[in-house]
C-alpha cells in the first residue's frame, strides 16, 4: 500500500474505534420512545435540605448549599441570599458569612458590600438532589492522594 493509502485507512480505523468507545460510554438521554414522541417529564428530584455542611473536594470549590432555596428572588432589586449571608446579618441568621473573596474584585481591590461579580450565588454555589448521577464518579480526593497508606485499601509500607 502507498504511504498516503496507508495513513488513510489507519485514520479510519481510530475513528471507527473512537466511535464505538463514545457509544458504549455515552448515557442513555433520550429514554426509550423515538424523539419524536412527545413524553411527559420526568419528576422533579428531591433537594437535598437537610442543614448538614458538605465537605469540599478542594479548598477553592465554592461550598454547596445544603439548605431549600425555593421561591428565593435573585434578581436586579433583591438579593434574598444577602439577607442571612451578608456579614451584618449572621448574628440573627446564624450562616456562615461570605468570604472575603466576596468583597474583591478581579483586580484584588476590597470593597465595601459585595463585588457585582459575585452578586449571582447560584452561578457558582448549586443545591443538591438525590438524583442517581448519569455516569459513575470516578472522583479521586486530594488526601487519597497524598496520603495513601491511611486510606482503607491504601498502602502501609511507609
Ligand atoms: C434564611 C437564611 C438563609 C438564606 C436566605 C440563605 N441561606 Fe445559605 N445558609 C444559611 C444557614 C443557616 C447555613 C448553614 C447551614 C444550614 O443551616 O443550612 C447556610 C449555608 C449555606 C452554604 C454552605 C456554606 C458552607 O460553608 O458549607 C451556602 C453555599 C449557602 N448557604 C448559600 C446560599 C445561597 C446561594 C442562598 C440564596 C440562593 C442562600 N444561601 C440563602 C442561611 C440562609
Ligand atoms: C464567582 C463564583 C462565586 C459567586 C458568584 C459567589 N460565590 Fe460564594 N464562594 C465561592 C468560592 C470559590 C468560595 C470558597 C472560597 C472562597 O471563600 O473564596 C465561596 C465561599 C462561600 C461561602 C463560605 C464562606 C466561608 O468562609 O466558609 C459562603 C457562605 C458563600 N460563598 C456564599 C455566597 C453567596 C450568598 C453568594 C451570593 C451573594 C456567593 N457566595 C457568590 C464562589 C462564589
Amino acid at each position: 500500500m502507498r504511504p498516503r493509502l496507508l495513513l488513510g485507512a489507519m485514520a479510519g480505523m481510530a475513528c471507527l474505534a473512537a466511535g464505538t468507545l463514545l457509544a458504549q460510554d455515552a448515557p442513555r438521554l433520550r429514554g426509550p420512545e423515538p424523539f419524536t414522541v412527545e413524553q411527559p417529564a420526568p419528576p422533579m428530584q428531591r433537594a437535598i435540605t437537610n442543614d448538614v455542611r458538605v465537605r469540599r473536594n478542594y479548598p477553592d470549590q465554592p461550598p454547596l448549599i445544603p439548605h431549600s432555596i425555593e421561591g428565593y428572588a435573585l434578581d436586579l432589586h433583591a438579593n434574598k441570599c444577602m439577607s442571612c449571608h451578608a456579614r451584618r446579618f449572621t448574628e440573627q441568621s446564624q450562616a456562615p458569612m461570605i468570604s472575603v473573596t466576596h468583597y474583591q474584585d478581579r483586580e484584588g481591590n476590597t470593597l465595601g458590600g459585595l463585588a457585582p461579580r459575585r452578586y449571582s450565588c447560584l452561578a457558582c454555589h448549586v443545591p443538591q438532589t438525590e438524583a442517581r448521577p448519569l455516569v459513575e464518579n470516578r472522583f479521586v480526593d486530594m488526601d487519597a492522594l497524598t496520603e495513601p497508606e491511611r486510606q482503607p485499601g491504601g498502602r502501609s509500607n511507609r
